[in-house]
């Protein structure tokens, strides 16, 4: 017999191990959260997702309570709306959010959520003394004074890079996310990779690129989606655009292969697509100089040596290496050439360049 629940005095069927922020969303009936990042292991540390459980003493949080059978949650009261004001306050007051110069500014679901509610003034004051910008890394800038310490960058970084490069450290007001033995997120000091999972499960402006600091925010960019040009997997990204250049990449979640994933080639190696040294036409070597040719004066020339070599050594005097960034037909054709026109099997395709 199928478990019922009851959310907003709605009946909702749902499976044994759900919880109630699972249940919730599965219907479309919002619960907010901050911490909650899909697929990793619920760090219930920032209280957004209270709810009203009857029978309950507190409140609960959604994301980590299981869904019982007769269970009645209430998800929108007023005393759910004031806890959730207070717990934003409390996450607000403990750092130094100033949107307006912010990276993550429109793109921030404290932000949003600091709006939603109507928190225009936090009556609570820390003040100890607050943690430095952490720059060391070549891609990503750490502002721990935005962190909320929600714990999505660790989850990110241990159960969806299983990387295990951070962690939560220290107690109290000296809480922070560190590295091991708190050194910089740095290569070897660290074991960051240098991914920026991280940065793209960071939902404030604690994380952000370095690459594309100042080159505009979420207003200002347009999000067009295509393939990773770097290995065979197909990794799905956005490309931030703009003004018609690419200014930061990120992984379009819940979307195969990659499921929100990037490496580091994916997400920061874009550089090369602005790059001076790009070849734009073809270049022959005469007496150990390059020099620029049409494509028909270098294909010629390829296809008369090709023939030249097969002739005089066989077929199995040449092989081919097709590259990892090609398209799965150009790969096609390059084994027929090989195979179907050059009678060889000397043809590989190399995983990762
Ligand atoms: Fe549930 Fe943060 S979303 S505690």
């Amino acid at each position: 017999m199928s478990k019922k629940i009851k959310l907003n005095g709605v009946e909702y069927d749902f499976q044994e191990g759900d919880t109630i922020l699972e249940v919730a969303s599965r219907n479309g009936v919002r619960i907010p959260t901050l911490c909650y990042m899909r697929g990793v292991s619920p760090t219930g540390s920032c209280r957004m997702c209270m709810v009203e459980v009857e029978g309950a003493r507190n409140l609960l949080p959604a994301c980590t309570t299981p869904a019982t059978d007769g269970m009645s949650v209430e998800t929108d009261t007023e005393k759910v709306h004031k806890v959730r004001r207070m717990n934003l306050e409390l996450l607000i007051a403990f750092g130094e959010h100033d949107c307006m110069l912010c990276e993550a500014n429109g793109d921030c679901d404290l932000q949003k959520l600091a709006y939603e509610y109507g928190v225009e003034t936090v009556r609570i004051k820390h003040d100890a003394e607050p943690l430095p910008i952490d720059e060391d890394n070549p891609f990503i800038i750490r502002d721990p004074r935005k962190c909320v310490l929600c714990g999505r960058c660790v989850q990110a970084c241990n159960e969806v890079q299983v990387n295990g490069a951070i962690s939560f450290g220290n107690r109290g007001f000296e809480a922070k996310i560190v590295t091991m033995n708190d050194r910089p997120m740095l290569h070897p000091e660290s074991d960051c990779v240098f991914c920026g999972q991280c940065v793209q499960a960071c939902p404030t402006g604690a994380l952000t690129e370095k690459k594309s600091k100042g080159k505009g925010r979420v207003f200002d960019l347009q999000k067009i989606r295509t393939t990773c040009p770097y290995c065979g997997v197909g990794c799905q990204l956005w490309l931030h655009v703009n003004r018609g250049k690419v200014v930061k990449v990120t992984a379009v979640e819940n979307a195969e292969p990659n499921q929100g994933r990037l490496c580091v080639k994916g997400r920061f190696g874009f550089d090369f697509i602005y790059s001076g040294e790009r070849l734009t036409t073809p270049l022959i070597k005469e007496n150990g100089e390059f020099r620029e040719a049409s494509w028909d004066e270098a294909l010629d020339l390829v296809a008369s040596r090709f023939k030249e070599i097969i002739e005089k050594h066989g077929p199995d005097s040449v092989a081919g290496v097709s590259c990892a960034r090609s398209i799965n037909e150009d790969s096609y054709n390059m084994q027929k050439l090989f195979r179907g026109v050059f009678k060889t099997n000397n043809i590989d395709h190399c995983a990762r360049t």
